[in-house]
């Protein structure tokens, strides 16, 4: 039977997706589904690990059948998730010990504070790439070991395993065979040394975290062991896995130094390749794109902790709207906000800012503000985040941006790229696949397991749907985006107050 399909499991911060694809990209199936968000308390946020195996799981089969194809036809797999979410599970049972901690979470505040105070912020930048921050998976690991009983001698015992959500994945989907992940999770975790390419003893001894709990760090086109037939009806090779954005950047074929993307997700993530060289910048995080071949590759990284998750909120909290797709409807109703802004700070800010203690806000209402001014406000919010982060990419003026690539689900929303091409004044490329994310981690399982022999074969897939240009004069632009720097101002630091 020709094993001429790849199927990515795209694991994300509100829902799962399988997808199938052909060779030459493009998807035979697509299924989805979302899963319980849990918020025990104000700024906290957590996942139950073994509701988003059995989502994934669920999903998969039902892409396998609806693409109408024999599981054996499928080659390999390729995994890709949500980053620095933190599980801890017990090595025999295959138990969670407590749920997940997702990204998003501010409960290891006090412990990221306590390590701000031990000095440790200068070594954690220069070993890791990245910013002492409650966001990354390390505070994550002494906050489940220490308030679980016994949890952190079993640690020690070698009786508990860490991952994040690939290797919870990994882990089960192999039968507890592979504790396992790839370079660019890896180096989100705030443990793993970006230069020596190791988890950090000096670090893991100073945060308090046993090493024995942490997995095997592989190519994102290795070798990830096998999922058993019981699951999809054969066995299946999993060949590929890499973290969100590092995968959405290989699905927009961003293989050359200087090549970036911006993935519109829960999160919002610029990501540029950086080539062979690891690239500082403040404000920014500097990471690993993946790992291929035994090469790796380097990038610069601006996160937005809340952006699709915007849209999310107006749908689930607020209720100003039904569907996501909602927004381009209200929001084309009105010619702008009327002054209004949203800061969408749910769990602080991220790039640039890093300011854990940020909540959201909204002003410039007025008596005349309507729901279709608030919704567009949220839509907005995307833009000019996005635009903060550009903005630290080209302060030192080492670095142009001339265009920009986008990708994710908010992107089919015209409104949104017009806008974002208007504020940042460059064009806005959409491609013909905006679920960048999937296929990205389906062309490293397809490198992986050799149904494509070369990058510049992937490379050749890529394909414009859109490209929007700046419709804005400069002088507006410039003073609405001064109201937005003002307004974020505004709710720094507020649950300190
Ligand atoms: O770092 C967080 C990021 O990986 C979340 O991605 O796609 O769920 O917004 P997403």
């Amino acid at each position: 039977m020709e094993k001429q399909y790849i199927m990515a499991l795209d694991e994300g911060t509100t829902g799962v997706r399988a997808i199938i694809f052909d060779k030459s990209g493009y998807v035979i199936s697509d299924c989805s589904r979302e899963f319980t968000q849990i918020f025990p308390t104000p700024g906290w946020v957590e996942h139950d690990a073994e509701e988003i195996l059995e989502a994934q799981i669920e999903v998969a089969r039902r892409a396998i059948s609806k693409a109408k194809i024999s599981p054996g036809e499928i080659r390999a797999i390729g995994v890709t998730n949500q980053r620095e979410t933190s599980v801890i599970w017990d090595r025999v049972t295959g138990k969670p010990i407590y749920n997940a901690i997702c990204w998003q979470s501010r409960q290891t505040a006090e412990i990221i504070e306590k390590w701000v105070g031990d000095g440790l912020s200068e070594e954690i930048r220069e070993r890791t790439g990245l910013v002492i921050d409650a966001y990354f998976s390390a505070s994550k690991i002494p906050w489940i070991l220490d308030r679980i009983p016994g949890a952190r001698q079993r640690a020690e015992q070698g009786e508990l395993l860490f991952g994040t959500i690939d290797t919870w994945l990994i882990w089960n989907l192999t039968g507890g065979k592979s504790h396992k992940t790839d370079y660019s999770n890896a180096s989100r975790t705030m443990l793993f040394n970006i230069m020596k390419m190791e988890w950090d003893e000096e670090l893991c001894r100073k945060m308090d975290i046993p090493m024995a709990i942490l997995p095997q760090v592989i190519d994102s086109n290795g070798d990830f062991g096998v999922a058993g037939a019981s699951l999809f009806g054969a066995e299946i090779p999993i060949r590929g896995d890499a973290g969100d954005q590092q995968a959405a950047l290989f699905g927009q074929a961003c293989f050359k130094p200087g090549m970036a993307k911006n993935t519109f997700g829960t999160a919002g993530v610029y990501v540029m390749n950086t080539g062979d060289k690891p690239l500082f910048k403040e404000g920014l995080t500097t990471t690993i794109a993946w790992g291929i071949n035994g090469k790796v590759s380097y990038a610069l990284e601006g996160v937005i902790f809340i952006s699709g998750a915007t849209i999310q909120w107006l749908r689930d909290e607020a209720k100003i709207i039904y569907t996501a797709a909602d927004t381009e409807w209200y929001g084309f109703m009105v010619p702008d906000t009327g002054g209004v802004y949203l800061v969408p700070a749910f769990v602080g800010l991220c790039a640039p800012y890093w300011d854990m203690y940020a909540r959201g806000m909204i002003i410039g209402i007025t008596r005349g503000t309507s729901r279709n001014h608030l919704i567009r406000a949220g839509l907005e919010a995307l833009a000019y985040q996005t635009k903060d982060i550009i903005n630290a990419v080209i302060k030192d003026g080492t670095i142009e941006v001339s265009e920009l690539r986008v990708d994710g689900g908010a992107v089919k929303n015209s409104l949104l790229c017009q806008f974002q091409s208007d504020i940042l004044g460059i064009p806005v490329i959409r491609p013909q696949i905006t679920e960048m994310t999937a296929l990205g981690a389906a062309y490293l399982a397809g490198l992986g397991s050799g149904l494509w022999q070369s990058m510049n074969d992937i490379a050749s897939q890529w394909a414009i749907d859109r490209t929007f240009t700046p419709e804005m004069p400069s002088e507006r632009r410039d003073n609405l985006y001064q109201g937005w720097q003002e307004a974020v101002q505004l709710c720094r630091g507020w649950a300190k107050k």
